[in-house]
C-alpha cells in the first residue's frame, strides 16, 4: 500500500475560496482509507473523514481505541501510516499535547517564539507576536517566567500560545485540558472557545471527557473497533449551558454509544441493588 501523501497546501484553500464556483470549499482535513496496524492489530480500520476550514470537531472513544494514532497521522507524526486513499490537510498545523512540552530550559516568550514564522513571512517581529499571543492567553507579564514557574494551567496557556503564534489553519489537540483540575479545565474550555472565535482555525480535539466534547464542539465522533462508529452534529449556541436538556440528548447518545450509561454505570447492566 502507498504512503499517505499530503496533498493539499494553504494556498490551495486559499486560492480555492476566493474563486467563485458551485464547488464547495476545499476541505481543511480530509482522509480516506486511513489505516494504521501496530503488528497484528489494526487500530484504525479505513478511516474516512472530512471536514471543512473553520469546524470544531471533538474526537471520542475509550482508552487504546485510537484517537492519538489518528491524531498522529493527521499531524504527519507518524510515517507508518498506510492506507488505501489521501490525507489532505493545510500547511499550518499546530499540536498541543496532554503536557505542554515546554523547554524548561528557555523562558516563557522563548519558548512562544518556537512556534512564530520569522519575521520575513508578513514583516511583523516575531517577539512582538509571541508577546502578543501570550496575552491573549492570559499570560502578559509571565514572558520572562521559566516554564517550572507556572502551574499546571498556566503551561497549558503557554502551550497554546506556542500553538496559535504562527496562526495555524488546523489545530490538533490531543486531552490538552486531561491533566488539569475541574475548575482550570472549565476556564481552559472557555479560552479556547474564545481563542477558536477569534482565529477560527480548523480543530481537532482528543478527548475521553463527553462533556468536555459538548460544551466546546460543532461536531463530535466516537472511535471505535478503529472505524467512526458516531458523527453527530451539535448545533447549540456557546456558551453552551450544561443543563440544555439538547445538550443532555447528546450527551446521553455519546455516553451510549461509549458503552456507558449517564449514571456512570456500563450499558446494558441493570438497575443499581443498593
Ligand atoms: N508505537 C506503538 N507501538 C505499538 N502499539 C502502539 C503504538 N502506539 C499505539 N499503540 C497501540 O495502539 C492502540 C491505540 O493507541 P492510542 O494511543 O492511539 O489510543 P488512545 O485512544 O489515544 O488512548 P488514550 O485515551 O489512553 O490516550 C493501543 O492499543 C496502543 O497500545
Ligand atoms: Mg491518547
Amino acid at each position: 500500500m502507498a504512503p499517505i501523501a499530503q496533498q493539499l497546501n494553504a494556498q490551495q484553500v486559499t486560492a480555492q475560496q476566493s474563486t467563485p464556483s458551485p464547488v464547495p470549499p476545499a476541505s481543511a482535513v480530509s482522509l480516506t482509507g486511513l489505516t494504521r496496524s501496530f503488528g497484528a492489530r489494526t487500530v484504525l480500520d479505513g478511516i474516512d473523514l472530512e471536514f471543512p476550514p473553520g469546524q470544531f470537531v471533538a474526537l471520542l472513544g475509550h482508552s487504546g481505541s485510537g484517537k492519538s494514532t489518528l491524531l498522529r497521522a493527521v499531524a504527519g507524526l507518524d510515517h507508518d501510516t498506510v492506507g488505501t486513499g489521501e490525507l489532505a490537510t493545510p500547511e499550518r498545523v499546530s499540536v498541543v499535547f496532554q503536557d505542554s512540552r515546554l523547554l524548561p530550559w528557555r523562558r516563557v516568550l522563548d519558548n512562544v517564539l518556537l512556534g512564530a514564522p520569522g519575521r520575513e513571512a508578513d514583516g511583523r517581529d516575531p517577539a512582538e507576536r509571541a508577546r502578543a499571543a501570550l496575552a491573549e492567553v492570559g499570560l502578559a507579564g509571565r514572558e520572562n517566567a521559566w516554564p517550572g514557574e507556572l502551574s499546571g494551567g498556566e503551561q497549558q496557556r503557554a502551550a497554546l500560545a506556542r500553538a496559535l503564534v504562527r496562526e495555524p489553519e488546523l489545530l490538533l489537540a490531543d486531552e490538552p485540558f486531561g491533566a488539569l483540575d475541574a475548575l482550570t479545565r472549565i476556564r481552559m474550555h472557555t479560552l479556547l472557545r474564545e481563542l477558536w472565535q477569534r482565529h477560527h482555525p480548523s480543530v481537532l480535539l482528543v478527548t475521553h471527557d463527553v462533556d468536555e466534547a459538548v460544551a466546546l464542539a460543532d461536531r463530535v465522533l466516537v472511535l471505535d473497533h478503529g472505524r467512526l462508529a458516531v458523527d453527530l452534529g451539535v448545533d447549540l449556541p456557546h456558551p453552551r449551558v450544561y443543563r440544555d436538556p439538547q445538550l443532555g440528548e447528546h450527551r446521553e447518545r455519546l455516553l451510549a454509544a461509549l458503552g456507558v450509561r449517564p449514571d456512570g454505570g456500563p450499558a446494558g447492566a441493570g438497575p443499581q441493588e443498593d
